[in-house]
């Protein structure tokens, strides 16, 4: 069977936690909008309790794009906090209460230097407190990859019991590997669908060792139904999984896996980009999907190969993530099918009319001189050779 996996998008929240990458409300409201066309499940607009700005962004954001795709904002198991995120989203049509406590040892000594006991009821007040607000409660137990796996399993049954809808299994320092966390997710998923089968199993995954993506992908192989994810993987630290890599493993070995999303994949470059501009942190070149280079070929076997079938190189094509088609960067290591490939791009005839052989030797010292030679550089090529050549 191939299940629809759902995608709840922490631009606006987790992504919006990295350093220099604070956005106004008009930039949040943009952000929300694309998002929306983007076609995401769930948007984490904000943590309304942090300051009164977020609370408005929040709530600008629920009356913007909330009537459309569901809207969430995060509480800590706090009254108070619980209140600010029903305030800022009750305009949504579907909105969604996300309340995190922690359930590792290191939380429950160190941060709350309270009993485990204690912590667990704190979490269960809460969610029966929010279930008086609203009927959809996300529940996540921060740090669960790092906690004692009975505790966690305890406290999981508990908030279910008093009216959790969403688990949400957060690797939040980044961890986990991904057999390991693909172990703990297929565990819960074992034990909360004998407990109800309603309640959506979710995972977060924080990228401080480069396996966020791969760490989601396992767990969704095991189970979890529902990604939390970023545009660009921004977020605390190194990070979180990056939606456009999550999205588009999916899409590319949708047999492997047997699922799907509902995400427009088409908007994905643009995404990238206008989030990359509004908060002003660049995407790296080499970044899978949307980076600069992400389907930029410049070996002239990979450009011989492609311009025979772009199968040869290709996984996924440029236009199915919103990008123009294969690139292909003319180097000294070009051949000569990419270079006369080029060549007859730009409109010329390179039959009896050129000494294709003496334009070629040209290239290779121009390209060794340049690097990299772009079409004007071939264009300017070509029209003085035909000039010396009379
Ligand atoms: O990383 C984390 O644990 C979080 C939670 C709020 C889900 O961001
Ligand atoms: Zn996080």
């Amino acid at each position: 069977m191939n299940r629809k996996i759902i995608v709840l998008d922490t631009t606006l929240r987790d992504g919006e936690q990295v350093p220099g990458a604070k956005l106004n409300m008009q930039q949040k409201i943009e952000t929300a909008q694309q998002l929306r066309r983007l076609n995401v499940d769930i948007i984490e607009a904000g943590f309304p309790a942090s300051s009164e700005g977020d609370f408005r962004a929040v709530q600008e954001i629920a009356k913007s794009v909330g009537d459309s795709v569901s809207i969430t904002a995060l509480a800590r198991a706090v009254k108070s906090d619980i209140d600010a995120v029903y305030e800022s989203i009750k305009l949504a049509q579907d909105p969604l209460i996300h309340i995190v406590l922690g359930t590792s040892n290191i939380h429950v000594e160190k941060k709350f230097s309270r009993s485990k006991e204690a912590v667990l009821q704190m979490g269960v007040d809460a969610v029966k407190y929010a279930k008086t607000l609203l009927p959809h409660v996300q529940y996540s137990t921060e740090d669960a990859s790092r906690s004692d796996f009975e505790y966690l399993w305890k406290t999981i049954e508990a908030v279910v019991k008093a009216g959790a809808t969403m688990i949400n299994v957060p690797d939040t320092v980044g961890y986990a590997v991904p057999e390991e966390f693909g172990e703990l997710i297929r565990r819960i998923h074992e034990r909360l669908k004998n407990l109800d089968d309603r309640v959506i199993l979710s995972v977060h995954c924080h990228n401080d060792l480069g396996l966020a993506t791969a760490n989601t992908l396992s767990a969704i192989k095991n189970g979890a139904e529902k990604i939390e994810c970023t545009i660009n993987g921004l977020g605390e630290r190194a990070g979180n999984a990056s939606l456009e890599e999550v999205v588009m493993a999916l899409k590319v070995r949708e047999n492997y896996y047997q699922c799907h999303t509902h995400v427009q994949t088409k908007e994905l470059l643009r995404t990238s980009r206008l989030v990359s501009h509004l908060t002003g942190l660049d995407v790296q070149v080499n970044k899978a999907i949307t980076g600069e280079n992400a389907f930029a070929h410049s070996s002239g076997i990979h450009q011989d190969g492609l311009l025979k079938d772009k199968q040869v190189y290709e996984i996924m094509s440029p236009e199915e993530v919103g990008a123009d088609s294969m690139e292909l960067i003319l180097t000294a290591r070009s051949g000569r099918h990419a270079f006369k490939n080029t060549v007859e791009k730009l409109g010329f005839d390179t039959g009896d009319e050129m000494d294709f052989e003496q334009l070629f030797e040209e290239f290779l010292q121009l390209a060794d001189a340049k690097k990299e030679v772009y079409d004007h550089d071939v264009f300017y090529l070509v029209t003085n050779h035909r000039a010396v050549d009379g």
